[in-house]
């Protein structure tokens, strides 16, 4: 038994976690960033898939029998070959889910045009993992994607709040729109954004809506746990929730409160 593992690239799946813990509170996570090698978003299908095994490994290793990736870049680049090449050998009561495969699912609901813009990192929107999700549930709906290459680490710099870190976001989030005029709905298809919900809602159309996926994902997880009592008997509930980065403890125990209502005391670790 042991605590559900969330893993991310460095804080965004903070998001998730918040999200996750609101709706099953009474569970216990274990988080961990690989806050020194992030961001992930710019790397090769290969290197990402690396880290993410490495990661998921570790939190094998101290106790969690269940690890969510709160990360679209390694949902996109690594999920589905820790699947089916990586889980039968090293864990097959363990389970890797990932966040892309809940947000898909439901997103077209969300679309009244049927027209669902993507902003996400380049590594998420060149491996077409919202295309060929969203074709699978909504068939109906065009998808329209857009890479923001330096959008962590605006957010992680804390520059996303400068003008000039602004006038990116603006610019990225134009494009997109200027796509297709019909886009009513845009998923924030990477961890990190949900803190420019605020900002991008100021500066796009009242009548489109901008999704962020934790509450999707914390729903879903708990449809999941729902389903599978063999799985949700191995998680333990305590209610606590314990941090781990391979970055500085110190600089994420400060940088964490962006992302989350939590008092953190992380725990520093190397992969
Ligand atoms: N938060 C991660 C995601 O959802 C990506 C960040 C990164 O580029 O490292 O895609």
């Amino acid at each position: 038994m042991g605590p559900i593992g969330i893993f991310d690239s460095g804080y965004g799946g903070l998001t998730i976690l918040s999200d996750i813990r609101k709706r099953l509170p009474n569970y216990d996570y274990l988080y961990l960033g690989d806050n020194a090698r992030a961001p992930y978003g710019t790397r090769s299908f290969d290197v990402v898939y690396d880290y993410t095994l490495q990661a998921v490994n570790e939190l094998f290793d101290r106790g969690c029998e269940m690890v969510i990736l709160a990360c679209n870049t390694a949902s996109a680049k690594a999920l589905r070959t820790i699947q089916q090449n990586d889980l039968p050998k090293t864990g097959p009561e363990k389970r890797v889910l990932g966040v892309i495969r809940p947000s898909t699912e439901i997103i077209g609901q969300f679309s009244a045009t049927k027209s669902i813009g993507v902003l996400a990192t380049p590594g998420t929107v060149a491996s077409k993992s919202y295309e060929i999700e969203i074709s699978k549930f909504s068939p109906q709906c065009k998808v329209y994607q857009h890479a923001c290459p330096s959008w962590v680490t605006l957010i992680e710099s804390n520059e996303h709040q400068t003008e000039a870190g602004k006038g990116i976001i603006r610019q990225d989030v134009e494009i997109l729109m200027d796509s297709n005029d019909a886009i009513d709905t845009i998923i924030l298809g990477c961890t990190h954004y949900p803190v420019l919900k605020d900002y991008i809602e100021s500066i796009v159309p009242t009548s489109v809506q901008i999704v962020a996926q934790g509450k999707i994902v914390a729903d879903s997880l708990a449809d999941y746990l729902n389903r599978h009592p063999w799985m949700d008997e191995k998680c333990t509930k305590g209610g606590s929730v314990r941090f781990l980065t391979t970055e500085s403890s110190e600089e994420f125990n400060q940088n964490a409160s962006n992302y989350i209502d939590a008092t953190v005391n992380s725990l520093h670790i190397t992969l």
